[in-house]
């Protein structure tokens, strides 16, 4: 970044869809990463942080009064910053200890509804899924056509052996889902502002129309650094300083949890 911020060229406007460099990187992170194909030009955009794209996707999407179903306990921008600021109204499904905090599709009072947000890795309960539990999420939205906005904002701030999945990898999913991701969390970049939306073409169509009208997007210089950092793994594996960074979370939990 001190490289990238020091070079004039750096500080003009960047689109708001954001660098096709970043972009590409992203997508060559997700073949690396996830095994999944997406298009730099229509599949991928660059965000103001992860938030800002959670709060867009919304405003581009839903209508005064539209249902959004919402996890209850949840990060409260969902309720607060994406649904009630645009006119959406929640309708919370339970996440349970005794499902391992997980979503139970009976639960669910899908019936009329536009979006839902779902998050794993979870914040605030930690809980962790699996492909086959997003299969049936995937499933269920398609069914009822639901926009799922999929906040995997930690998916590499995990512990052991566990590899966080992305909505992505399950087929349907590219008909209803947008997946967003954090360079807050993954590269600890949170001051920086930089993440990224990726999936349904149109869905992203619709966030990049949005914010074409509001922002511009994060500056060049914290973008070439972002994608230097993507370019990092090694086929699926995060760099040595994501992994000392994870494995500095975990020494916290160890404590807190024996405290
Ligand atoms: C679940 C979840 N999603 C998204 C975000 C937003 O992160 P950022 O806007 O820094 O990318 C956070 C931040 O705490 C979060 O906990």
């Amino acid at each position: 970044m001190k490289e990238e911020v020091a070079k004039p060229e750096n500080h003009g406007y960047s689109s708001s869809e954001g660098e096709y460099e970043f972009r590409l990187a992203v997508s060559e992170w997700y073949k690396r990463r996830f095994n999944v194909d997406l298009d730099p030009d229509r599949e991928v955009v660059a965000l103001i942080g992860s938030k800002e794209g959670l709060c867009n996707i919304a405003r581009a999407f839903l209508n005064e009064g539209d249902r959004v179903l919402l996890p209850d306990p949840a990060y409260p921008v969902y309720a607060n910053g994406c649904t009630i600021l645009n006119g959406g109204a929640p309708v919370y499904f339970p996440l349970r200890e005794d499902n391992d905090f997980l979503p139970n599709l009976e639960d669910m009072d899908a019936g009329g509804v536009k979006m839902m947000f779902v998050n794993y890795p979870n914040n605030p309960t930690g809980a962790v899924t699996s492909i086959e539990k997003l299969r049936e999420l995937v499933e269920s939205a398609v069914e009822n056509k639901i926009i799922l906005c999929y906040d995997n904002a930690y998916s590499e701030i995990v512990f052991g052996d566990y590899r966080a999945p992305s909505v992505l990898q399950i087929d349907e999913a590219s008909e209803i889902a947008v997946e967003f991701h954090s360079c807050s969390k993954t590269f600890s970049m949170a001051g920086s502002r930089i993440g990224f939306a990726v999936g349904n073409e149109k869905l992203i169509a619709g966030l990049k129309k949005v914010k074409a009208q509001v922002d511009s997007g994060p500056p060049k210089y914290i973008q070439l650094a972002a994608a230097k950092a993507l370019k990092m793994y090694e086929e699926e594996n995060p760099p040595k300083f994501v992994k000392e960074a994870c494995q500095t979370y975990y020494r916290r939990v160890e404590i807190l949890v024996k405290e």
